[in-house]
């Protein structure tokens, strides 16, 4: 619970981050302040740090949240409400139940965005409800509206009449000519980091966990699913209930509409899906079951029940998103070939690291993503071998030293400081890829027998509990650094932990079938081989990705017509491939992509897709075709995305006075 320090301490300490964060907040209305002010942040970090005396507990402090949820903690929701696709909202109620920490607590401080709230009521044990004093705050552009709802002695539970608006920065709402089926609308949330808010009322925190039961009304023909119990081949009345008995953080809870369809894969997994995807989907991932089984050899006992997935429409914003029980997964990792199914596994691995023991703040977001990811190789060297998990890990290792040089350098530390920005400004591979390399670095040296028995207790010993790094720190210093001495010393985790860039000892993973493929490119490059004679027919999607990228930055038109020619990139069906080939494209000024390159970006709305490619496209002055483009493509992308790619395309101009 959260109840780690006595709450003055915490409130003083609060008091002093809110005016840092206020002062932030100001920085916080355009892009370009937004970036002088993590430009300001890192000549800080350049600068010599002063000493400081007292124990400095700012790390504790949640500063995307307004919620005083060290006062009057949120422990369950009860959600009532209507789909409604006309107008783009969310309408009804929810009721809030509480646990007072402190037993004078007079508010309750949730974090709203963009909701109209109509009334808020105090519901007693009889549930009679009588009308209740609120007061909702201006908006302040990272963090939305702070909602303060006076409580009364002994109240214990709120309701909230509340609907949300069809700019919600967590719900993207299609019309039927947005998806497959072109018949029926669909509508899904996207929570993580800080959009909860934007649908919910809520304290929206990682360091809160609640349960939750939900009552849903859609249209007659659509199906509700949620991070919830679904029972598989639930009847279509438009009336849906759901129960989530475990405990989790606001940005786990996740709701899908649609014209959606159930296949079982295993015993407890299935997909839900539009009928174009269903069956090619249940394919693509049949060995989602068999993953399971693989991690809780591993880590122990998977604890949320079903695991299904649910396919969503291509404009969904991310790969994938753990929201428990069902994962919602992009439909451009079907690729018919199982070669981007890591997702799944990664996915997976998020009900141990992330759901399970979860970062307490959003500067904590390596211990989601960084285990995550260093779990999500471990199952895919089970599932295929290590063949395939070294060429996932030398593919991610490249990509992040890439990514690194054109970071701000503050956003290369693991405990990333994050001074009130958005945290989806700061995404990066950084808590992914370094994350995971701290850990396969802790992994060598302890030996993976070790290692594997401290994840074990680790995933026990914080099961439905949030953490900041430095709790994490104690704990590996107790259950591992100081159990084993000798093997690694503490300037060594500070350098990992808080340190910028990359540590010169991080490991570099390696696989001896690109080391292949790199002597292949070399001797076509170098004129010594034909194309003809290249045997590329036994190459996985990850030695073509290898290929691609590391092609030379100048490599001749002539050179990438004949690739071309010979292997079909323009035209290739992996979305990663020609993702990576585009981007080369883009580079190289090889226009013969442009038609492929349009078609790509206005039926491809995944951030990690679209996004390097806008960026190519401006930084090679070929502005107004990603204008053209994202004028058409604009309107299919999801809130998130469209925020992105607005940044990149249309720079804000700084504020003249
Ligand atoms: N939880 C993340 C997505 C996320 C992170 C959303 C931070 C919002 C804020 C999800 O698990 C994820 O990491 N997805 C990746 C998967 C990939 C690394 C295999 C993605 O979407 O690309
Ligand atoms: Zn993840």
């Amino acid at each position: 619970m959260n109840k780690r320090l006595p709450t003055m301490l915490v409130s003083a300490v609060l008091a002093m981050s809110l005016i840092a964060c206020q002062q932030s907040e100001n920085s916080q209305t355009t892009k370009t302040d937004a970036k002088n002010a993590s430009e300001k942040s890192q000549q800080a970090m350049k600068k010599e740090m002063p000493k400081v005396e007292a124990e400095d507990l700012s790390y504790l402090i949640d500063e995307h949240s307004y919620a005083n949820k060290d006062e009057v903690l949120l422990t369950h929701l009860d959600l009532d409400l209507e789909v409604l696709f006309d107008k783009k909202q969310l309408k009804g109620h929810v009721d809030l139940s509480f646990e007072r920490l402190q037993s004078n607590a007079q508010q309750l401080i949730l974090d709203t965005r963009d909701l109209t709230i109509d009334r808020v009521t105090s519901i007693d044990s009889d549930g009679n409800e009588t009308d209740t004093q609120f007061v909702l705050a201006d908006k302040d552009a990272v963090l939305g509206s702070k909602l303060t709802v006076e409580l009364k002695d002994g109240e214990e539970k709120v309701r909230i009449y509340y609907n949300s608006n069809p700019q919600a920065s967590g719900l993207q709402w299609l019309t039927p000519e947005q998806t497959a089926g072109k018949k029926e609308p669909f509508m899904f949330s996207q929570a993580q980091a800080i959009h909860a808010r934007s649908f919910i009322p809520v304290q929206d925190s990682p360091d809160v966990r609640v349960t939750y039961k939900a009552n849903i009304k859609t249209p007659k023909q659509l199906l509700a699913v949620m991070s919830a119990y679904n029972e598989p081949n639930t009847p279509l009345d438009g009336d849906y209930q759901f129960d989530m008995p475990q405990a989790i953080p606001p940005y786990l809870i996740a709701i899908g509409v649609g014209d959606l369809q159930f296949k079982s894969m295993g015993p407890r997994t299935g997909v839900y899906s539009e009928a174009a995807y269903l069956d090619s989907s249940a394919k693509e991932f049949e060995d989602t079951e068999q993953m399971i089984d693989i991690t809780e050899a591993m880590y122990g006992p998977y604890l949320w029940g079903r695991y299904d997935l649910l396919i969503l429409p291509p404009s969904f914003p991310f790969g994938g998103m753990e929201n428990p029980r069902l994962s919602f997964i992009t439909p451009t990792v079907i690729a018919g070939d199982k070669s981007l199914i890591n997702l799944i596994a990664h996915e997976l691995a998020h009900s141990w690291s992330g759901n399970l023991v979860t970062n307490a703040t959003w500067r904590d977001l390596w211990l989601n993503e960084g285990f995550t990811s260093y779990v999500e190789n471990r199952i895919m060297e089970e599932l295929f071998d290590e063949n395939r998990s070294e060429m996932e890990n030398a593919l991610s290792v490249q990509g992040l030293r890439q990514q690194v040089k054109s970071l701000p350098v503050g956003d290369t530390i693991l405990h990333i400081t994050l001074d009130g920005r958005d945290p989806d400004d700061a995404f990066s591979g950084v808590p992914y890829t370094k994350g995971q390399m701290f850990l396969v670095f802790l992994e060598q040296r302890f030996g993976r027998e070790t290692f594997d028995k401290f994840l074990n207790q680790y995933f026990g010993d914080f099961a439905f509990k949030s953490l900041t790094t430095p709790e994490f720190e104690k704990y590996l210093d107790k259950h591992l650094i100081a159990k084993y001495p000798g093997k690694v010393t503490q300037a060594e985790i500070d350098e990992w932990l808080h340190s910028p860039m990359l540590p010169e000892f991080m490991p570099n993973p390696q696989s001896n079938a690109f080391i292949k493929v790199d002597a292949a490119s070399a001797d076509f490059i170098s004129g010594k081989l034909a194309l003809n004679d290249m045997v590329t027919d036994k190459w996985s999607i990850h030695e073509w990705l290898h290929f691609i990228n590391n092609l030379p930055q100048d490599i001749s038109l002539e050179k990438m017509a004949e690739l071309d020619k010979a292997f079909d990139l323009t035209t290739t069906t992996n979305n990663e491939v020609a993702h990576a080939w585009l981007k080369l494209a883009i580079n190289r000024g090889y226009g013969v992509v442009n038609q492929r390159l349009e078609d790509y970006l206005i039926s491809i709305g995944r951030r990690k897709l679209i996004v390097p490619l806008y960026k190519a496209l401006m930084d090679t002055k070929q502005g107004d075709f990603a204008k053209r483009v994202y004028a058409i493509a604009r309107s299919g992308y999801h809130p998130l995305a469209q925020g992105t790619v607005d940044a990149i395309v249309n720079p804000a101009k700084p504020v003249s006075k």
